[in-house]
């Protein structure tokens, strides 16, 4: 924190901070709601159903109540961003659109990077050069003949800035060269593939270049898509993962389709890049994909924060509906709205796009939304032949066995009518069927529910030692008198006037001397700024004190239970040593030391019982 305040100016910091509102910074990141003083959301730190997370704006603090995260306007940055406090500071001042002091300014040039940073360089430096190759030389003309046949224009192509590796193994490799990058930083981009004798050669050749970019939109890795058919080597190859790149928390194109995302609380899910892409150029700009791979937690955790309705467009062919049906299982539980698109022809959006037109394609995916249970009984109808009597009545049975499930009896009755008209059953009959089966359904559940709440209650009325109890009353008491003190300058100063007043949880006493030392400094006197004044180690601590709701008038009757207890807990604590002491001096038969400690040992207990 010193040498970085030797860096970056206090009075710039504090101008940044003063300048931001730290719920319009969150708000990029979290979806927050109000309740109460707060506003609270799903923390973006861990992943959870119910939200933990909370901002208070007249503090300009936040806190999670789960992982104990919690601090400024910087040090949520910091977290989020994965970055150093000057980074962050400098971050947020852009962010606020607040002009860097000059010396400031070339500092940012010139300063020293770290090694996620020189990587994410290079990855940026390379994209640039794919790109370049791919519109601007002869050798990239192939490549760019054939995405025009893919009708990808330039604003397309400059969009997803997309590139060409031509067929060469040292071309990647002599342009880094010449721009000095060391061999060790090259080896660890994973944009090279090593020879038996140790030789770099590039990874990628004769392939269309794709960047996949991180949450903040900065290049991470590549997806490469050969540019000629072969039967050796993989369609799309990836870059291998890095200190900067995991593919199981990366979505395709998240970063530009945030802000959409945000906006319509809508995200499309599509399987592949190229559609993506086409979808963008049917006007869907809030589509994304995952990695090549299954959707995975992390994703869907990301996605969380900004979507409250997730729309999966995968494939129509056969792995494409098993790979749907696995993400619903996955988003199922979730606090996702969740609606499925099935192209006709089991098409994908880049092949409908192609035949019937970009129209077509949002048309589609605007207007042909299956609810999941919709999705669910088509997919069972492929499976069975309705010309035979005993496959429509199985049918008929799984069918029933999906629709126990939903909760809304208007969807029930809607999908009841749907299945007694494709199974051509009659309709009272299947009505009859369902309420039976329905009634099993429920009893199961309750069962399980009691179930579960057996085994909660057998794990949580474990008696707690009464020590235990004593101790968190003193903790409370510590946590809401430090809370009032820093509120309340006259009481903060009556604490320091009264006599040997000091917290017992040693961290509680550090935050009270360092808020005094605080006071001292030129900086305005608020939360936000005593948080950067103290180690990050500090910080959450502060947090959840800052976070408690304490009434907006301080009551001396209040304080003064405060300070009973907490003088009570330090007496008790004494008043144990001594009898430790007592025993310990018997045992040894130390007269003197067991008549000081029992003198001791009664002046307490007199003060314990005034
Ligand atoms: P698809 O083969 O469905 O992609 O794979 P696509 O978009 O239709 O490809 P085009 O139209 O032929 O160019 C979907 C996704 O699976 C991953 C990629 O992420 C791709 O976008 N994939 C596919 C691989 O990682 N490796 C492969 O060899 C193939
Ligand atoms: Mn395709």
């Amino acid at each position: 924190m010193i040498t970085i305040a030797g860096r970056i100016p206090e009075a710039f910091i504090e101008e940044v901070r003063q300048k931001t509102n730290i719920v319009d910074v969150v708000s990029q990141y979290v979806q927050l709601k109000k309740q109460g003083k707060n506003l609270f959301g799903l923390c973006p730190f861990h992943e959870e159903k119910t939200p933990s997370f909370s901002v208070t704006e007249n503090k300009q603090i936040f806190n999670c109540f789960s992982c104990h995260r919690g601090g400024n306007v910087f040090k949520f940055i910091m977290e989020i961003e994965d970055v150093s406090f000057p980074e962050a500071v400098l971050k947020v001042a852009k962010f606020s659109d607040i002009a860097l002091p000059q010396d400031l300014a070339t500092q940012e040039e010139t300063g020293e990077q770290s090694q996620a940073q020189q990587l994410r360089q290079l990855y940026q430096d390379v994209q640039v050069l794919y790109t370049h190759i791919l519109l601007k030389t002869e050798i990239g003309e192939p490549a760019l003949n054939y995405l025009q046949k893919r009708q990808l224009d330039e604003a397309a192509i400059n969009e997803f800035g997309i590139g060409f590796a031509p067929d060469q193994n040292n071309l990647l490799l002599n342009f880094l060269k010449t721009r000095h990058v060391s061999r060790e930083l090259m080896v660890r981009s994973g944009l090279f593939a090593q020879r038996q004798d140790g030789q770099l050669i590039d990874r990628f050749r004769n392939r269309v270049m794709f960047p996949i970019w991180d949450q903040s939109g900065r290049v991470i890795a590549f997806s490469g898509r050969l540019l000629v058919k072969s039967e050796n080597e993989p369609k799309y190859l990836n870059s291998p993962e890095t200190e900067i790149f995991q593919k199981r928390d990366v979505l395709y194109h998240f970063s530009q389709a945030k802000r959409n995302i945000h906006q319509t609380k809508t995200a499309y899910l599509f399987e592949g890049f190229m559609d993506v892409i086409s979808a963008y150029r049917a006007g869907i700009t809030n589509g994304i994909a995952s990695m090549g791979t299954s959707l995975t937690t992390d994703q869907l955790y990301l996605l969380s924060r900004a979507a409250q309705r997730l729309i999966i467009c995968y494939d129509g062919d056969e792995p494409g509906q098993n790979a749907i049906a696995d993400a619903l299982k996955l988003v199922k539980d979730r606090s996702f709205e969740v609606g499925v698109v099935m192209l006709p022809d089991g098409k994908d959006p880049d092949e409908y796009v192609k035949a019937y037109g970009a129209q077509a394609l949002q048309d589609q995916l605007e207007n042909h939304v299956m609810t999941p249970i919709a999705f669910a009984l088509q997919r069972l109808a492929h499976q069975y032949n309705f010309s035979v009597d005993s496959e429509r009545l199985a049918y008929v049975q799984n069918a029933l066995q999906t629709l126990v499930t939903v909760e809304s009896t208007v969807e029930q009755d809607l999908y009841l009518h749907q299945v007694a008209d494709q199974a051509n059953v009659d309709l009272t009959a299947l009505k009859a069927e369902f309420i039976n089966a329905n009634r099993q359904y429920q009893r199961k559940q309750r069962a399980e529910k009691r179930q579960t709440r057996l085994t909660t209650q057998q794990t949580t009325t474990a008696p707690s030692p009464v020590f235990n109890v004593v101790l968190n009353r003193t903790e409370i008491s510590e946590r809401r008198l430090l809370n009032l003190a820093i509120a309340d300058e006259t009481l903060c100063q009556q604490l320091l006037n009264h006599d040997g007043f000091a917290f017992n949880n040693p961290q509680i006493q550090a935050l009270f001397e360092s808020w005094q030392e605080f006071l001292q400094t030129d900086s305005q006197h608020d939360v936000a700024g005593f948080a950067d004044f103290l180690t990050p180690e500090q910080q959450p601590l502060l947090m959840e004190i800052e976070m408690l709701t304490l009434p907006d008038e301080i009551s001396d009757d209040e304080v003064n239970d405060y300070l009973h207890n907490i003088q009570t807990a330090r007496i008790n604590q004494r008043l144990q040593n001594a009898q430790r002491q007592v025993k310990r001096a018997t045992e040894q038969g130390d007269d003197a030391a067991e008549m000081k400690w029992l003198n001791e040992l009664l002046q307490l207990k007199r003060q314990l019982s005034q």
